[in-house]
């Protein structure tokens, strides 16, 4: 699979690869289980065990089809095929799956809908079992079954992860997507806080949420995809959006958790009650690793007129290179003052043209947005480069939002991503930007093309303290890039591992280089970053270790790059085993 190709991957692969497992599923010292169990071995549950379980949990229990089935084999349609090839890219297509992943690398290509029909077609890196949870029995079901039979679990909400959390092989998944319950609380008071909140279950997407409190007149911070559900991967690894430059991050909006821990316990938990060192480590230190959050309730804020800026700049074959730097070395400078009044700037830069798409100020008007980015447009016209440039007010954000040319696409890309530092902006003679930073974005920019989601995230710190990667407080932009996934590369594995290299190696060389320090943000980063615990966790590893050892002291939970993840391998045939148990087999190979 495409991990076992990266450079991470292919130390943990080839090590337990080479090894003789003769009992795969011995208990280890403290009954903690050496590997998961998978089909075939005598551990795995009978079609009975699982048919009890399905009665259990009123029949909600799903075997997963892969939903490009339907291209392939005896289950081939023609007609349904060509609608799901149409609408591959679009989240809508996958988020009613209990199974597939909207990054696409993680299904280890196992069923691809643009092979030939008579492609192989199996269930590979998907979840082979998910539960459509509606509430706490059915997540406390699935942890102990789970638990019981020593089975890989995966959480799974709306399946956006681009690092391959919410999917694994031979794994059941508990799927929290249909906990779509909302709670308007006009009067939330905690010791430090008093003014409007929100409860909302699991599975509610920043759409769902947005529009909800727009019709009780609140707005909430919630991420630019709407579909991605806000108490699962975004709230747990930072979340940003266009709000966060005036409200914070996803994880500083959360006033209360409910939580079910490993043992099957409902928790709600507060950052001053008894479990205030579980809701630290759910405000940021990932996804899928501490226990499952059933319903979280959030701060909102008064509803607010938000203006948005668009900018597209033609880059001209003919012109000299230094005309164009010139331009974005100006534009980088307007930023720090731009972000501080409240604006969040998302930018891009292909080889053929410069974006701001949008630039968006909550509580701003058009012309005080206009007046910020005066210097980037006098320049531009300076220098005589073509651009379009529009802006306008809206009365919320449903309208604001609604006004930026987009389509959220799925799983075009393999993903790269690196938190650039704000000092890197404001560093030169004049204060401007370092040469080698505006070197190293136009070195990405003319090869391919690199996104800047660039926000000041120091606004509206909250009382307590939260543990998302401090580095994300210091950044000016999280630089985001990608290469197209090649579906009908004849080595699908060995083209994600070169597309990851590609990024890894050569686009990101000149950023590694000027901003070793930056870190990234856990969820849009390279999934084989070497330096993952440091650049993903700030200085918070160790204690958000500690926190997951006292709440999960089994290991149920598991994500790739999530806290204590390296405690875990993943063998070619996607069995999930503890590295002790995989260096004991070792010593034992060896003897
Ligand atoms: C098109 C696109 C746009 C994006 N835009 C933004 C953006 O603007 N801002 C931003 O910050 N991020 C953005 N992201 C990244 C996004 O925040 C992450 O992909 C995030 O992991 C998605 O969370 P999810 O729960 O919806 O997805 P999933 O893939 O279902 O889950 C992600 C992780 O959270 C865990 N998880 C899910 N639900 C729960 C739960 N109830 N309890 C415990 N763990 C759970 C999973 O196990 C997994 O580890 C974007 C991603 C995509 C694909
Ligand atoms: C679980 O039970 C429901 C209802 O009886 C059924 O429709 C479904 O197919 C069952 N799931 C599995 C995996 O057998
Ligand atoms: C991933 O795909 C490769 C190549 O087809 C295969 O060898 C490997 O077993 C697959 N892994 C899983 C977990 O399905
Ligand atoms: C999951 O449950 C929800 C709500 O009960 C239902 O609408 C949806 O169709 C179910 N999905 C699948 C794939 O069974
Ligand atoms: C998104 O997918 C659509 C439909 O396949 C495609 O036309 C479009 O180019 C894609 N957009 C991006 C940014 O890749
Ligand atoms: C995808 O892979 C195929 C087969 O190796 C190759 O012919 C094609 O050029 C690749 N496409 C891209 C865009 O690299």
């Amino acid at each position: 699979m495409g991990r076992i190709c990266s450079a991470q991957g292919v130390i943990r692969g080839t090590l337990v690869a080479s090894l003789i497992i003769s009992s795969v599923i011995g208990r280890h010292q403290h009954d903690v289980p050496s590997c998961r169990v998978i089909p075939g071995d005598e551990q795995w549950p009978t079609d009975e065990t699982w048919a009890d379980f399905n009665q259990s949990i009123s029949g909600r229990l799903i075997r997963t089809v892969p939903i490009a089935s339907v291209c392939h084999g005896s289950t081939y349609d023609e007609g349904k095929c060509a609608t799901l090839r149409d609408n591959w890219f679009f989240p809508a297509t996958h988020l009613p799956s209990s199974s597939s992943p909207m990054a696409y690398e993680w299904s280890n290509d196992s069923c691809n809908p643009f092979t030939p029909p008579e492609a192989p077609c199996v269930i590979g890196n998907h979840v082979l079992y998910a539960v459509n949870a509606t509430g706490l029995s059915d997540y406390q079901a699935t942890l102990a079954f789970a638990s019981k039979h020593n089975i890989r679990l995966v959480i799974r909400s709306s399946g956006h992860d681009y690092l391959g959390k919410s999917t694994g092989a031979h794994a059941l998944a508990l799927w929290t997507l249909h906990l779509k319950s909302t709670q308007l609380l006009p009067t939330f008071k905690s010791s430090t806080y008093a003014g409007g909140a929100m409860k909302i279950g699991a599975g509610v997407s920043g759409g769902e949420a947005q529009a909800f409190a727009h019709s009780h007149g609140r707005v909430v911070v919630v991420g630019n995809c709407p579909s991605v559900t806000l108490a699962g991967g975004w709230v747990q690894g930072g979340g940003h959006g266009i709000l966060s430059s005036k409200y914070g991050l996803g994880a500083d909006q959360v006033l209360e958790f409910e939580v079910v821990t490993a043992d099957g316990e409902l928790l709600t938990i507060t950052p001053y009650n008894d479990h205030a060192d579980l809701f630290w480590a759910l405000t940021g230190g990932g996804g899928g690793t501490f226990g499952v959050v059933l319903s979280m309730t959030i701060k909102t804020y008064p509803e607010t007129p938000i203006s948005i800026a668009l900018l597209t700049v033609t880059r001209p074959p003919n012109r000299d290179p230094k005309t164009f730097k010139s331009f974005f070395r100006t534009f980088l400078s307007t930023l720090p003052a731009t972000l501080d009044s409240g604006v969040t700037v998302i930018w891009a830069l292909f080889p053929t043209a410069f974006m701001i798409f949008p630039a968006a100020g909550p509580d701003l008007t058009a012309q005080q947005l206009d007046f910020l980015l005066q210097p980037t447009r006098a320049r531009l016209k300076e220098l005589d480069f073509p651009y379009e440039y529009s802006s306008n007010t809206y009365p919320d954000y449903p309208s604001a939002f609604a006004s930026v040319p987009r389509t959220w696409n799925a799983s075009d890309y393999h993903m790269n991503g690196r938190l650039i530092p704000r000092s890197l902006v404001e560093t030169s003679n004049d204060g401007g930007p370092s040469e080698e930073l505006i070197d190293a974005l136009l070195h990405i920019g003319n090869l391919a093309g690199n996104a800047g989601v660039s926000y000041n995230l120091n606004a509206n710190l909250p009382a307590h303290p939260v543990s998302v990667n401090p580095k994300l407080r210091s950044t000016i932009f999280n630089l985001a890039l990608g290469v197209p996934i090649n579906y009908t590369a004849a080595v699908p594995q060995h083209s994600y591992a070169e597309a990851h290299d590609f990024m890894n190696s050569v686009l990101l060389e000149p950023i590694k280089k000027v901003a070793p320090d930056g870190g990234a943000y856990l969820s849009e980063a390279s999934p084989y970053e070497n330096e993952w615990k440091r650049d993903f966790y700030g200085g918070n590893y160790d204690e958000l270790l500690k926190v997951k050892d006292k709440y999960d002291p089994v290991g149920l939970f598991y994500a790739w790059t999530g806290v204590g993840s390296d405690r875990w391998v993943e063998r070619a045939d996607g069995r999930l085993c503890r590295v002790e148990f995989a260096k004991d087999e070792i010593v034992h190979s060896e003897l």
